[in-house]
């Protein structure tokens, strides 16, 4: 079936998107491949200059049948992935020597590594217009202030879930974009609440252009979009004319569901390793799969699934739009760095789109036993009582312990029926037992648009809740159950219960 080609969203680009001019320098960068081109014409160092001859990288090989933290000292050979990237050489399909790697060029990204990308984006996404495409970049943070500047001007309005990761409304809040809350419950983003707010958007006041979310994982709810709530929103995207930005960086931290009962969860984990196919079936629909008329822009990173500090991620998009990007990626970035993206593309490229497949079925395992870890040591310290919910999260890093703040008996008398003071009172007192968990007050979405928008679009549904957000990712099971056990004797002590 021959798909449809993707819708033109340049009326929604910034004025400095429309006022780039493409970089003439980057329209010959190609030729520097060529051999027939004797290439006189940038700033291009030599490539004998590099220092870089080559670089070995030792990696556990796939299926990963020790799990995927086991050292690689204790593998056997067969059981290792050995990578001896060259400098003018490739040594195996993938590899991206360093002399090109290192070179200027390429701002798209390398080409085999977005070979690969693209490749996995096919088994993750149904497609749903023919011309889309990746680019290549610095990871999330880095894409998401592309994304702001590619689309937004000072003044103009986003849309995010009502608490939301804190950088990225601040790295919007910073450039003078206004941000503001969408409703959301334990199935993230209420599509009834979001058509509310925009059909009655205050005539004057700039329409929202974006909407940011976090479908899977929320960060810092933990909590993920569900599916048959994602075309809904999407009809509302194109009712109201914005674009989705899915930042998806916990995307392959999916989990499966959280049983209480011990009996029962041994008999669900004792199951061998579900096959690629089930495995692919029972991951989140993406917006992307849903995208008709590429309005929708991921954010991917390796920095959940590999390393942060790789900083690599890419954006997938219409053609069209990613357009801009690369464009301004010529002149900020230029691109990821080289040694990253050989690194990454001769791995990726060893193990096979199969093997990283098994990689993130390893990741799977290893987060649902930390996630149970960390939900049974809730339930066995923190207060069975009505005013203290726990969410088991099936997907990301985060936990939140949400608490009904009013029924703190010194809610009226100490804390002027503020729930934020006793959300920061609990704060402190749980640091001064020796644990860290994050007040939700620190990922609260504000803003609003001048003139104002309504009364009721801003109203929030329990004003007395707060919660705190910590993680089962950073720490060992028996750090998690202490810091836990301290959290929830804070709360018994605090709450008399
Ligand atoms: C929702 C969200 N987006 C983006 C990032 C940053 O990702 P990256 O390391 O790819 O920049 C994070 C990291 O914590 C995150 O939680």
């Amino acid at each position: 079936m021959t798909l449809p080609e993707s819708k033109d969203f340049s009326h929604l680009y910034s004025d400095e998107t429309n006022a780039r001019k493409p970089s003439p320098l980057k329209t010959c960068i190609h030729l520097f491949q060529d051999p027939n081109i004797i290439f006189l014409g940038g700033g291009l160092p030599l490539s004998d200059y590099f220092p870089w001859d080559n670089v070995s990288i030792d990696s556990p090989a796939p299926p990963f049948t020790k799990g995927i933290g086991h050292p690689i000292s204790e593998l056997s050979n067969d059981e290792v992935c050995k990578v001896d990237l060259k400098k003018d050489v490739k040594v195996h399909e993938g590899d991206i020597p360093l002399a090109r790697s290192l070179q200027y060029g390429f701002s798209q990204g390398q080409p085999e590594l977005l070979e690969f990308i693209r490749e996995h984006n096919k088994l993750i996404h149904d497609m749903q217009y023919e011309d889309w495409d990746v680019v290549a970049t610095a990871g999330n943070t880095n894409a998401w202030e592309s994304t702001l500047r590619v689309f937004c001007n000072r003044g103009d309005v986003i849309l995010a879930e009502a608490h939301s990761f804190s950088s990225c409304l601040a790295a919007a809040q910073a450039q003078g974009i206004t941000t503001f809350p969408v409703p959301i419950d334990d199935k993230g983003i209420i599509p009834a609440k979001l058509e509310a707010i925009l059909d009655n958007w205050t005539p004057g006041a700039p329409k929202p252009k974006l909407l940011y979310t976090i479908p899977t994982g929320q960060n810092p709810t933990g909590t993920s979009l569900a599916d048959e709530r994602k075309p809904e929103i999407f009809r509302i995207a194109q009712k109201h004319d914005f674009l989705i930005i899915e930042d998806a960086p916990y995307y392959f931290l999916q989990m499966d569901k959280y049983e209480r009962d011990l009996q029962k969860r041994a008999v669900t984990r004792a199951q061998p390793r579900e096959s690629h196919k089930d495995f692919l079936a029972s991951l989140d629909k993406t917006f992307l799969s849903v995208d008709t008329d590429g309005r929708v822009i991921r954010l991917d990173s390796f920095s959940k699934v590999l390393a942060p500090g790789s900083r690599l991620g890419w954006i997938t998009g219409s053609k069209k739009i990613l357009k801009p990007f690369v464009s301004l990626h010529e002149m900020t970035i230029q691109a990821p760095a080289g040694f990253i993206q050989s690194v990454v593309s001769s791995t990726l490229h060893r193990w096979g789109q199969s093997g990283y497949l098994d990689w993130l079925q390893g990741l799977r395992h290893e987060y649902t036993l930390k996630r149970d870890c960390a939900i049974d040591a809730l339930h066995k310290y923190i207060p069975e009582n009505k005013a203290f919910v726990i969410n088991p999260p099936i997907a990301g890093m985060f936990f939140t312990v949400n608490i009904d703040a009013s029924t703190h008996p010194e809610f009226k008398t100490k804390y002027d029926s503020d729930p934020k003071k006793v959300e920061h009172a609990l704060y402190e007192k749980v640091i001064s037992r020796g644990v860290l968990v994050v007040p939700g007050d620190w990922f609260i979405t504000e803003g609003d648009t001048v003139p104002p928008q309504p009364a009721a679009s801003k109203e929030r549904e329990n004003p007395n809740e707060i919660f705190f957000r910590g993680t089962y990712a950073a720490v060992s099971p028996e750090k998690l159950t202490e810091g836990l056990k301290r959290l929830g004797e804070t709360l018994h002590e605090e709450f008399n219960v």
